[in-house]
Parts: structure tokens; C-alpha cells; sequence
């Protein structure tokens, strides 16, 4: 068996000695302040054994992480037909871009990137009697833990100064592709993106996309079809322009957030999450991607 908290804690130290750790992401007024010197790190195999190391049970705001939990709740909503309004393609540009949305009529290419969300943002909003509260509860129930919550000061700070988002959605609602009022859609997008957790529950409840679908607590959340689309997605767009950087260095499906968090996952074998709040030019974590190379060069473990 491979000893992970041994290789958790290996990648732990030589994470510690890095100097040149990124920049922490200060277009969200509210991160700006966040010490770059954080690192945390927690693996949950498919046995449900977690190992850790450093700041695992800090919590952190998970920004866009939060795009694959709004996308699974979607799909188990509305099904299928979510794919009419969002395409699948990764863009080859960063999170906020707003050129290919014009060029392709107000679809956006994934649901990873920012335009993507939103439209998810606006079906979830047409759906749920009380957007925020229910997406609040499909995560604490699918994380099997009532503790994780908004941080309104990071949803406040987003709203004040989101004004590429205030654009995409605007872009969107002129093509049809926006059902709700861009303000109603955008509250929720915020709310969503300023969920705060640490790697630990992180880990927990990304576990269902390593076990088929599954729940920590067992419970069936998704298809096992929907998690390999999901996931599919995750390998192809989770990383903006940056998604072929990460599949030849770690080899995964995963997803980051300019918080400084990363999740990603072997089906059938673990899921782990990193915390480094300091980014690198794509706006992925600079040393959470190192931290997650070492882990599968370190263990030999990949998707390929
Ligand atoms: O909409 C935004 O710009 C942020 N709430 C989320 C961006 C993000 O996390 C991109 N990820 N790497």
C-alpha cells in the first residue's frame, strides 16, 4: 500500500523551502490580505482514509472550485438539456475572457469558466426555491457537514468590483442565454464563489467524484455517466489556459480557484485538495500544482 501521509508530508517540506510561492489574487479586493505562506494539504483515499499536512483544516474562500459543485447540482436538475445553453469545449483563455462568447452567439464554451457559471448560476436560480440556501445544503449534505459556509465580506468585495462578470452577464442576457434579471444571477454567482472551506472538506466532498458518484456517506448523488462527464470537464477546462499545463504535469481531472485552492481526483483511488493562496499568471496556485505533481510523479499514480 503507498504510504501517503509519508509522501504528503515529503511534499509538505519542500513546499515550505519555496520562496517564489505567486501572488495572491488581489482583483477581489477581499483575498488580497490572505498570507502567502499558507499550504495546505489533505488526500481522502477510496477506503475513506484521510491524510494531511500544514493549514488542511484553514478554511479559504474556493471561488471557482465551487463551479463543479453548481454545475452537478444543474445536472441533476435539469439533466440534459443544460448542454443546449453551455458547450463543452475547453476556451484556451483565461477565466474571464469575453471574446469567444460574442463570437459564438452567447454560448459559452464550458461551465468552468465564468460566462459558463453564470448560465449555470441562472438555471440554478430558476430552479431552486431558495437558491442560495439550497445550494448551501446540497454541499453540506453531499460534504456531510453543516459547518461550510458563504463568507458575505468575499461575496460583498466580488460584487463591488465584478464588473467582468457584470459584463459577461450582460453579453449572456443579450443572446437569450440569460433567463433571470444579471443582478438576481450574479448574487447568487458571488454567494457561490465566496464558500468557504478547508482542504479537508474539500477533499470530503469531492470524494463522490473518485468513488462513481457516491457520497463520503454513501449516498448516490450522481450517475455514474454524469461523473465522467464532470470529470471530463474537469481534465479539459479546470484550469482555464493553463488545463494542458496540468494534465502533462499531474495528470488528473481537477479544478482551481483563484483562492489558491485545487482539487482533483483518480477515480476509484483518491481525491485530495491543495491550499497555496499564492497564483501564478494563469491565476492557477503556483505551488498547489507542484504539490500535486509531486504527488502523482512521487506515487506513480495518474489518470494516463
Ligand atoms: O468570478 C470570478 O472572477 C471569481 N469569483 C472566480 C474566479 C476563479 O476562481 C477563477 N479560477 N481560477
Amino acid at each position: 500500500m503507498i504510504d501517503y501521509q509519508n509522501i504528503l508530508h515529503t511534499i509538505f517540506k519542500s513546499i515550505g523551502s519555496e520562496t517564489d510561492r505567486g501572488t495572491v489574487a488581489r482583483y477581489i479586493p477581499e483575498l488580497a490580505n490572505i498570507d502567502v505562506h499558507k499550504f495546505g494539504i489533505q488526500l481522502v483515499d477510496n477506503e475513506k482514509r484521510s491524510f494531511s499536512d500544514g493549514d488542511s483544516d484553514e478554511v479559504f474562500s474556493i471561488q471557482s472550485i465551487s463551479k463543479v459543485l453548481s454545475l452537478a447540482m444543474a445536472l441533476s436538475l435539469v439533466g440534459e438539456d443544460l448542454w443546449k445553453r453551455v458547450d463543452v469545449e475547453p476556451s484556451g483563455d483565461p477565466f474571464n475572457h469575453l471574446s469567444l462568447l460574442e463570437k459564438e452567439n452567447g454560448i459559452p464554451r464550458n461551465p468552468l469558466i465564468n460566462a459558463g457559471a453564470i448560465v449555470i448560476a441562472d438555471i440554478l436560480v430558476s430552479q431552486l426555491e431558495n437558491p442560495k440556501q439550497d445550494f448551501l445544503k446540497f454541499i453540506r449534505n453531499i460534504a456531510n457537514d453543516q459547518s461550510i459556509d458563504f463568507d458575505p465580506k468575499v461575496a460583498k468585495s466580488e460584487k463591488e468590483t465584478g464588473f467582468r462578470n457584470f459584463a459577461a452577464a450582460n453579453l449572456l442576457k443579450s443572446y437569450g442565454n440569460l433567463r433571470n434579471d444579471v443582478d438576481f444571477v450574479l448574487d447568487f454567482y458571488f454567494h457561490q464563489c465566496s464558500i468557504q472551506m478547508s482542504c479537508a472538506q474539500l477533499a470530503k466532498t469531492f470524494f463522490l467524484f473518485s468513488n462513481r458518484g457516491k457520497c463520503i456517506r454513501n449516498q448516490a448523488y450522481l450517475d455514474i455517466n454524469r461523473v465522467k462527464r464532470i470529470n471530463a470537464l474537469m481534465l479539459t477546462c479546470g484550469f482555464y489556459d493553463e488545463a494542458g499545463e496540468f494534465a502533462f504535469e499531474v495528470g488528473l481531472p481537477g479544478k482551481s480557484g483563484v483562492g489558491g485552492g485545487i482539487v482533483a481526483l483518480l477515480p476509484n483511488k483518491f481525491c485530495v485538495a491543495t491550499w497555496s493562496p499564492g497564483l501564478n499568471k494563469k491565476g492557477n496556485s503556483k505551488l498547489g500544482m507542484q504539490a500535486l505533481e509531486k504527488l502523482t510523479s512521487y506515487t506513480s499514480q495518474s489518470i494516463f
